[in-house]
């Protein structure tokens, strides 16, 4: 790598890094993006790839920050989350916006506006970024116990309920990226308790896995949602990191390819045909296709994705939501800028997974 890009590479690194803890709000959650107001709250599936990511640079005091706002939440809602539980596994409908929903304001209040909020996946990440947070840092489950055994009981309930997935879209499929991300914070949170309490939480973790792998009866590989033979960028993390399927094997493999062919130019789209801004290439999906790559050995092709997020930070180092050099729907951007305004920059969400890609790097090359 010639210096100078090494330079700007460890200069985008510092950057992300203090996007992250610089915006961190003192409740402990973390903005989706800043300067974009439809953004100006904290996901769970964001929030907990945000926490990972400093985690791992040894921010402890920032991830346990996050992670108190998670559990407070949690906590604050037991009784509604005891009785959304109770009635799911009586077999009653549950209408979506009954559910916790998937974003909350930065003091941890249910938001006012409309969303597309009945979505699973985050709180499966929280469980299983709060595994490994505590695994790294050798620190104790106990503060998170409630809150732990509520999210074990809601996401066994309702683990298997279609549900809007990553993109907040298709309410009515099971989409196997979420389903990854309840049966791996299930499998983390069997970690973290005992007894009952990890029984439960590993035998539902094993069940959401085996119904996620009967997408691949078709096609050899894991499909966007149960029943179609498309792919979606985030289905890479069914590999790394929730285990779904072992980085390298055989059908992990067929899935990369199958990504690698279909929805990857240099960056990585969401999926064919998305029309998001015009369904530009995903910064946070290509630094997670290279941590995929790091993790079978990879490493040149993983340094070009870190090279090419590099190339499309802005000259202070921010770090967009999505790249619009290669649209696939180019005159579906207008109508977006006119919505919400410009694409989402900075977006912690792509500024977390770059961070986590250089650290899998430089791990990999045994620089840290
Ligand atoms: C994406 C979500 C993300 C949210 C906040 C949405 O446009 O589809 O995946 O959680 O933005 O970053």
């Amino acid at each position: 790598m010639p210096q100078d890009f090494a330079t700007r590479t460890d200069a985008v690194v510092a950057h992300s890094l203090d996007v992250i803890v610089s915006s961190q709000h003192e409740s402990g959650a973390f903005p989706a993006a800043l300067n974009y107001a439809v953004y100006d709250y904290c996901w769970f599936r964001d929030g907990s790839f945000i926490a990972d990511s400093i985690s791992r640079f040894g921010r402890i005091d920032n991830a346990n920050r996050f992670h108190q706002w998670c559990a407070a939440i949690i906590d604050s809602r037991s009784t509604q989350i005891t009785d959304l539980t109770r009635r799911g596994l009586s077999g009653e409908p549950i209408p979506g916006d009954e559910m916790l929903p998937t974003r909350y304001t930065l003091t941890g209040a249910n938001g006012t506006e409309d969303w597309w909020d009945y979505q699973l996946d985050g709180y499966g990440t929280w469980l299983w970024a709060l595994n490994e947070h505590l695994q790294r840092h050798k620190l104790s489950p106990e503060p998170y116990r409630a809150a732990i055994d509520l999210m074990v009981g809601y996401l066994a309930a309702f683990g298997d309920h279609p549900c809007f997935d990553w993109w907040e879209e298709h309410q009515n499929q099971r989409h196997i990226s979420t389903l990854a991300a309840i049966s791996g914070g299930l499998g983390a949170a069997a970690a973290m308790t005992s007894g009952l309490a990890s029984d439960t939480a590993a035998a539902a973790s094993m069940r959401l896995s085996d119904l996620a792998l009967t997408s691949t009866a078709a096609t050899g590989h894991l499909t966007k949602w149960i029943g179609t033979d498309a792919v979606d960028g985030s289905l890479i993390a069914a590999s790394v990191p929730f285990g779904l399927v072992k980085p390298g094997d055989t059908t992990a493999e067929a899935t990369y390819d199958k990504i690698i062919t279909t929805i990857v130019n240099e960056g990585v789209y969401r999926y064919r045909g998305d029309t998001f801004y015009g369904g530009g290439e995903w910064i946070n999906l290509t630094a997670w296709l290279g941590w995929y790559e790091v993790s079978t050995g990879r490493i040149d092709l993983a340094e070009k994705r870190r090279a090419w997020i590099t190339e499309h930070a802005t000259p202070s180092g921010d770090l967009p939501e999505q790249v619009s050099t290669r649209m696939q729907h180019p005159s579906r951007l207008e109508e977006w800028q006119h919505r919400w305004g410009p694409v989402a920059t900075p977006l912690l969400w792509s500024h977390a997974m770059f961070l986590t890609l250089n650290n899998a790097i430089k791990n990999a090359q045994g620089q840290q």
